[in-house]
């Protein structure tokens, strides 16, 4: 399985009807059981590539190969859960196969046990966050889109579900794009950064990370964190 994606180019229009660019020419692919992590200022057009990239905004130039049959699971960065429908009825409904082991499992791993029959109105936003996660998880995707999935979250509970998602992306081949302003999520989750510009985003820097996820632990972090700092202070000087 492999994500390319080729945008030339994407501009909205404002209400007043000027053109405003959004996205300058980003191109890179994505493997099966790759992270990619997209890090850039807020507002300079993540989220409107992540929609681009998941096929929800046609209207752009350039091209994104997706395969046809490729399952997707995807956090937006508002949880968007169906008001109308439980905790639970919100990740059945987007996971019709999802049995009730594993449905379990993902409750007790997200902390939402004690929630499955709350409505999302009576949820937290953090609450409703991991009843985002928990749905993009149940569908056991071919390609996990996050975008800002741990915002919001005390930082106990988001280095946990961070693990998780480690976890997650460990067992099956998915291949993951994340989005998030957390270099912590950046350095141990991903195993390529993308430092986007401000709007329109490019590719300002695309940093490799070669030690294994696995084999990342709190000193691995630090070196990895520090070599990144080491690259800033080179660019700017
Ligand atoms: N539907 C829309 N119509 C017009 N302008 C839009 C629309 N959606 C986004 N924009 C504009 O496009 C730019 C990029 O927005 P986007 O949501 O992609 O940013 P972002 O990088 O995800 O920011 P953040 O980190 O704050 O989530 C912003 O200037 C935003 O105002
Ligand atoms: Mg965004």
């Amino acid at each position: 399985m492999r994500l390319e994606i080729d945008i030339k180019a994407k501009a909205f229009k404002n209400a007043a009807g000027e053109t405003q660019d959004v996205l300058a020419p980003v191109q890179f692919s994505l493997r099966d059981g790759e992270v990619g992590v997209l890090v850039g200022p807020s507002g300079c057009g993540k989220s409107t590539m992540l929609r681009i990239i998941l096929g929800l905004d046609p209207d752009f130039e350039g091209a994104i190969v997706r395969p046809p049959e490729a399952r997707i699971g995807m956090v937006f960065q508002e949880p968007r859960l169906l008001p109308w429908r439980s905790v639970e009825q919100n990740v059945r409904l987007a996971a019709p196969d999802v049995s009730d082991t594993k449905l379990a499992e993902l409750f007790k791993i997200l902390e939402l046990e004690a929630h499955r029959s709350h409505f999302p109105g009576e949820l937290s936003l953090g609450l409703a966050r991991r009843v985002a996660l928990a749905r993009a998880f149940a569908v056991e995707p071919d390609i996990l889109v996050l975008d800002e999935p741990l915002a919001s979250l005390d930082d106990a509970l988001a280095a946990r579900l961070r693990e998780e998602i480690a976890t997650l992306v460990a067992s099956r081949p998915v291949l993951t794009l994340l989005v998030t302003h957390s270099i912590d999520d950046a350095v141990r989750l991903g195993d390529r950064l993308f430092f986007l510009s401000p709007r329109p985003a490019r590719i300002v820097a695309e940093v490799p990370i070669h030690i294994p996820r696995a084999a990342r632990g709190d000193a691995e972090i630090s070196a990895i964190k520090a070599g990144l700092n080491r690259r800033a202070e080179r660019d700017v000087s």
